[in-house]
């Protein structure tokens, strides 16, 4: 009998967590997501479940422990498989350097997007090792400017390059177990990003004139579904993907 293949996404209601649902759902896994809006869950698993069956959305914190393990339990409920792909999208970005943002957003910003993180790779990796034996992807979604410190937002940045450094180590713990851990650095997407992480309009608008055209999320998705089907001796762990006309 040939398995069938089941996904979880957090943060899949916009932007690359949306294509990636969308995208893996075109290949045919079957998808278990999260997001904060119910409506927004409930509009995408009515658009994708309209055409198949493939698609179970659930209103989940990503900041909290747990969370990446009520997606693999949703999953199991649903689908009757455990995942073996599970991809960490949920994010927000953070507009301002270390001396020009509010310090009172810092705990809740990095709770998201590093210790938030840590958890769901943390569970993954767990579910991953006790419950499928079947070949098994985590992958985390950082940002190609951890490299650059761009002067706009170090301090996302920053946060970022963490999570770079605890991709390759958790890469190296679990390796041998035949778990892939890759990291996805994205340049300039557009997205609900912008506006989430409340960026300056016009100077994102200026990126765009100054850059060209930017990178769209289904270009990022594209990039997550070559990865998870590549030959199982075969992982490519880390991919850095800009806009053509990005310098940095
Ligand atoms: N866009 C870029 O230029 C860019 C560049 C580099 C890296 N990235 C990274 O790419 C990832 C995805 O960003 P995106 O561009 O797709 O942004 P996006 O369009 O704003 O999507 C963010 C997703 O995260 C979800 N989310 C946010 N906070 C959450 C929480 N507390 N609990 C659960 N879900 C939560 C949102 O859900 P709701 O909307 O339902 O709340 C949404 O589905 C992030 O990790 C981001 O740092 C983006």
């Amino acid at each position: 009998m040939v398995m069938r293949q089941i996904a979880a996404v957090s943060g899949g209601t916009s932007g690359i967590g949306q294509a990636v649902v969308a995208g893996l759902v075109e290949d045919g896994y079957r998808v278990a997501f999260s997001g904060r809006s119910y409506s927004k869950i409930q509009a995408l698993m009515s658009d994708i479940n309209r055409h198949k069956v493939g698609v179970t959305g659930v209103v989940s914190d990503a900041r909290d422990e747990g969370h990446a393990s009520g997606l693999f339990a949703l999953a199991q409920r649903t689908f009757s498989v455990w995942p073996n792909v599970y991809v960490a999208c949920a994010g927000q970005g953070f507009p301002g350097t270390l001396l020009r943002s509010s310090y009172i957003e810092w705990e809740a910003f990095v709770r998201l997007n590093l210790l938030g993180v840590m958890h769901q790779m943390r569970e993954a990796a767990q579910m991953f090792s006790s419950n499928t034996e079947r070949p098994c992807d985590l992958v985390v979604i950082g940002a190609a400017s951890a490299r650059s410190l761009p002067e706009m937002d170090p301090v996302f940045a920053s946060i970022k390059a963490a999570l770079h450094a605890l991709v390759e180590s958790l890469r190296r713990e679990v390796c041998p177990h035949g778990i892939r851990v890759t990291l996805i650095e994205p340049g300039f997407v557009v997205s609900g990003f912008q506006k989430a992480a409340g960026y300056d309009p016009k100077w994102f608008a200026q990126i765009e004139r100054d850059h060209g055209r930017l990178l769209q999320p289904r270009d990022v998705a594209k990039v997550v579904r070559f990865i998870i089907q590549q030959p199982l001796h075969v992982h490519i762990d880390d991919v850095r993907i800009r806009p053509t006309g990005q310098p940095i």
